[in-house]
């Protein structure tokens, strides 16, 4: 199958006025090109619900990309929207992969309850939300690496997918 291409957004207020680096979007590049799949972008914008869903539309409709990682505005701080953001663009949610993510944080820290993150899909293109911290957003992708490229194969309607469905031994 072809490569899976991934846009990274990194939604943060103060590392989008340069306060403060961005460290989970490079942190989430990297588990990405160790998949050896593409980054098609990065970007960092504000908690700013506007300009985050105009960003997911442009990014998701530019046909560039499979999947796009948010990391970050997930908690439950006032200005925190990116869920919100994400279901205003969704056609549909994808409940499973945000489930996942949480109960393998679990295990880690309590903390995890208070991330909001949500999965959908809107057309072809996965939009994950991940938490902010590096940590947190390399954790959570962790969990979800393995069933990734099954999930773009089944949104690109790839024959090859019907392989995925073959049951584990
Ligand atoms: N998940 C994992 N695996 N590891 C973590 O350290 N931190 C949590 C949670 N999920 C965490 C995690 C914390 S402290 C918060 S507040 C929420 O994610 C939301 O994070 P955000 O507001 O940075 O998006």
């Amino acid at each position: 199958m072809n490569k899976l291409r991934i846009g990274i957004l990194t939604v943060s207020d103060r590392s989008s006025r340069d306060e403060r680096p961005d460290l989970s979007g490079p942190a989430l590049v990297e588990i990405v090109q160790s998949q050896n799949w593409d980054i098609a972008e990065t970007l960092i914008v504000p908690d700013d619900l506007d300009v985050l869903r105009d960003t997911l539309i442009m990014w998701a409709d530019s046909h560039d990309m499979d999947i796009i990682l948010t990391t970050g505005g997930t908690g439950f701080a006032p200005r925190d929207i990116t869920p919100e953001a994400t279901r205003f663009v969704v056609d549909k949610l994808a409940p499973g992969l945000s489930e996942a993510m949480r109960l393998e944080s679990l295990k880690i820290t309590p903390h995890a309850m208070l991330s909001r993150a949500v999965t959908g899909i809107r057309a072809r293109v996965l939009i994950i939300n991940l938490p902010g911290s590096p940590k947190a957003a390399s954790e959570n992708l962790q969990v979800i690496i393995p069933v990734l490229e099954h999930a773009v194969q089944l949104l690109r309607e790839d024959a090859a997918a019907e392989a995925g469905h073959i049951p584990d031994p």
